[in-house]
């Protein structure tokens, strides 16, 4: 079985080393298995609960993506896009936000976490609280239920969020599935043995310390960079331990066996700091400089990465939009004309319960189905330009007007005007068709 892999990156900052060898590298490599269907997205409508400046949301957008792609994400196998330019999934939030008890954000941790410091503040509990903040568990719920996520790769802070989405998912599915799991129910996933990269401080590297490194500087501001991470005073020649350097942790992250091996060893032998630095910048540069140069390229043609990303949408979208008619038609949100149908078939005993569903198809024409009593497909439609053509054939086939089906194979058409205008599936043998072709006649004829 493939699982599905699924995780977001929120877009407020540039990428450092630490991202790099935390998220970034380790998401690449799992993209590449080939039980695998990861999906990659830029989260940039969760950036505007964090950010209110533009001009950084959208050049963060671009640094992302571009450090994906230059980091070797291959967007044919992985599927790469903006949430922003999924509209599926602001709209799969309002109807999660429908079934979201208001008592399961109130325990959200970043909620909670700000009314805490409102009250010790002596504020109002709610002071600077947004709704998209209030909210934002269900937003990522849309995020991950929209695919129908097995697994989804996130750090320590958001595995509350998951589980929401879990439990919010699963309520969609006990209220609406009508015994069907419409949604699947995801995990989070720890990558425990990837380590958090120290900063340049020996803390964790993060923006908010002011200790990163970035990712594609140029080669002197990594050289710089380096120069500034904090040793302790032993002099050249003198022994270093390796095991209490975050240095050392540092090389370790992106070394081979051997190479740490080496760098262990010279560092007990006295091996000078400044030397070491220099031995970082080197490995780094080797496992940098490349993507790097692809990177720049990227930044430079910010209307190929418009492209990429567009495809990536167009992919993302063909598993959205079919997936929202289902979920839509599941709530009741569902259109009039198939309902005036139903209605109309409703008079006809036998046909009491054949319905047909109409949706829009990946290439974005019309069409519909016919499903039986038991939900069983009789018929899928050709393709229609428009929406109103297939709904002019769909009445026509339950006005009573007398059918004409012809069988073809193993399976069987419906014409009209000279042209076959709905196929059947293909049965397992001749019986099955003709009974299949009976419940049609039943479904459709006036049966008067
Ligand atoms: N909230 C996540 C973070 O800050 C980003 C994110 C948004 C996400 N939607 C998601 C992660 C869906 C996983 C799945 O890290």
């Amino acid at each position: 079985m493939t699982i599905r892999i699924l995780t977001g990156i929120t877009t407020t900052g540039t990428p450092h080393l630490g991202n790099y060898a935390g998220a970034i590298r380790p998401a690449i490599v799992a993209s590449r298995d080939p039980n695998a269907d990861s999906f990659y997205f830029l989260a940039d409508y969760h950036a505007l609960i964090k950010c209110d400046d533009p001009a950084r949301i959208q050049r963060s957008r671009l640094e992302i993506a571009a450090t994906w792609l230059a980091c070797g994400l291959d967007t044919d196998k992985a599927t790469f896009y903006r949430q922003s330019d999924i509209p599926e999934i602001p709209e799969l939030c309002w109807l999660l936000t429908c079934v979201t008890a208001k008592g399961l954000l109130n325990r959200a941790h970043a909620y909670k976490a700000a009314v805490d410091k409102n009250l010790e503040a002596g504020e109002d509990p709610d002071a600077g609280v947004t709704m998209g903040l209030y909210s934002y568990p269900v937003l990522m719920a849309a995020d991950i239920l929209m695919f129908n996520a097995h697994k989804v790769p996130v750090g320590r802070d958001q595995i509350q969020h998951v589980e929401m989405a879990r439990d919010i998912g699963q309520r969609f599915n006990h209220l609406f599935g009508n015994g069907k799991e419409l949604f699947v129910l995801p995990e989070a996933v720890i990558e425990e043995e990837v380590a958090t990269l120290p900063g340049l401080d020996g803390r964790k590297m993060s923006k908010s310390y002011d200790n990163t490194i970035p990712l594609f500087g140029s080669s002197k501001q990594l050289k710089d960079a380096i120069a500034r991470i904090v040793t302790d005073s032993r002099a050249p020649g003198e022994p270093k331990d390796p095991d209490n350097s975050h240095l050392y942790t540092l090389y370790q992250a992106f070394a081979s066996a051997e190479q740490l091996a080496e760098f262990r060893a010279d560092l007990l032998a006295g091996l000078a700091w400044g030397e070491a630095k220099q031995r970082l910048y080197q490995l780094l540069e080797n496992e940098l400089g490349e993507a790097r140069e692809r990177y720049n390229a990227l930044i430079a043609r910010p209307a190929d990465l418009e492209d990429i990303l567009l495809a990536g949408a167009a992919k993302a979208r063909r598993i959205a939009t079919p997936f929202l008619c289902e979920l839509r038609e599941a709530v009741g949100l569902r259109s009039f004309r198939e309902q005036v149908q139903v209605a109309g078939v409703e008079k006809k005993k036998a046909a009491k319960s054949a319905r047909f569903v109409s949706f829009r198809d990946d290439d974005g024409s019309f069409r519909f189905r016919l499903l039986d009593a038991a939900g069983e497909q009789l018929l899928l439609s050709r393709a229609f330009a428009d929406g109103r053509s297939a709904g002019l054939v769909s009445k026509r086939l339950q006005s009573g007007e007398a059918l004409d089906v012809r069988e073809q194979g193993e399976g069987f058409s419906v014409w009209l005007d000279g042209e076959v205008v709905a196929d059947s599936p293909a049965f397992a043998d001749a019986a099955a068709r003709d009974a299949a072709i009976a419940r049609l006649r039943e479904a459709l004829t006036s049966g008067e």
